[in-house]
């Protein structure tokens, strides 16, 4: 082997390396374990003690060289690559920050909150009761039997009945019973919630909307008083006067039972597309509490009574920013969404 040769040949192949594992494959062919340096100092072995010394120093002066050659240049490429990553990740601070966009209510959630303020600046305090319900609190103790139409109706076409038993609340009334048994009137509640109907869905219908209940028990609570809050409510509500009528109407649950009708505040009663062309708009099913119901609830219907309504968020709210299709509120639709 001639030394002068091979290092200036290992020079070349160090200068034309291109990466690290060019660099690798040369240390391997000259320095590894199978290189040829070490298979040069084997041969060594077979000759004079002079020879050996001349050869010997040659070789690791060409092995220090090598070393010397192949780090050098490793130390290049980290050099390089360092200065690649941190031009990657440099960065100008002069540039404007990212403006970090916040979430904002639903319409049905500020609605919701709304409502609920007005009433609770009634005295009204606001509960919830489960989704998930007993035929007995959606059905039976609202005095609505087994084979009575409405039931029927419900319970055959319009009920989510649940494998395991039970069903998904049709109405937000079934809160009532759960309160009555668990507090002493005088009673003064709205419940807003989720309930759930088998319905095919429209502009107005929906298989999943929301109620708002209300309750109020005492010793002589009326239909006036009825006819008073909700007047207070809806004028605060709309932040207009509002005319309300109410027709007579039937639930179980309530006896005398009311439909309540707002006089339409966009065409102040004249007729429009809002109201129908009839001047009022329907808002809320209503009533005085059925005996039956407070004894269902634990209450002695000799010594109380009250009013209840249950009224729909989802069509207040349409009413108040003027939406025209319920099935916006679940669709996810920013352009919706983004307006509120
Ligand atoms: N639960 C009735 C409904 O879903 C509304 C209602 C509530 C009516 C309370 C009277 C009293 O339509």
């Amino acid at each position: 082997m001639n030394l002068k040769s091979t290092k200036n040949q290992t020079k070349k192949e160090i200068e034309k390396a291109k990466s690290l594992s060019d660099l690798d494959n040369i240390f391997k062919k000259y320095l590894g374990k199978k290189g040829l340096l070490r298979t040069e100092f084997l041969k060594i072995k077979k000759l004079s003690k002079k020879e050996k010394i001349r050869i010997g120093k040659e070789l690791n002066t060409l092995r220090v060289f090598l070393q010397k050659e192949i780090a050098k240049k490793a130390k290049e490429f980290r050099r390089k690559e360092l200065s690649k990553q941190e031009k990657e990740e440099e960065f100008d601070i002069t540039l404007p920050g990212k403006k970090i966009e916040f979430g904002h209510l639903h319409p049905l959630t500020l609605v919701q909150r709304e409502i609920a303020g007005i009433f609770q600046s009634m005295g009204f305090e606001v509960v919830e009761g489960p989704e998930i319900e007993t035929e007995w609190y959606n059905f039976d103790a609202l005095n609505i039997p087994e084979d009575h139409p409405a039931r029927v109706a419900l319970s055959l076409g319009k009920t989510f009945y649940l494998k395991g038993g039970g069903l998904m609340r049709t109405h937000t009334s079934c809160a009532q019973i759960h309160y009555m048994e668990k507090n002493n009137p005088p009673l003064r509640i709205i419940v807003p919630g989720k309930v759930f109907r088998a319905e095919a869905t429209d502009a107005s219908h929906e298989t999943n909307f929301y109620q708002i209940e209300g309750l109020m028990v005492g010793r002589d609570v009326s239909a006036a008083n009825f006819k008073a809050v909700i007047q207070k409510f809806l004028e605060e509500f709309f932040k207009t006067s509002i005319k309300i009528k109410l027709r007579p109407s039937y639930f179980p649950f309530t006896e005398p039972s009311f439909e309540l009708d707002m006089k339409c505040t966009v065409c102040a009663g004249k007729g429009c597309s809002a109201c129908k062309y009839s001047g009022w708009i329907e808002l809320l099913g209503a009533g005085m509490v059925h005996p039956n119901v407070l004894k269902n609830g634990g209450l002695n219907p000799k010594n109380w009574q009250g009013f209840a309504f249950g009224m729909s968020l989802d069509r207040l709210t349409m009413m108040k920013y003027k939406i025209n299709d319920i099935r916006l509120f679940h669709s996810g639709d920013l352009r919706f969404l983004k307006q509120f």
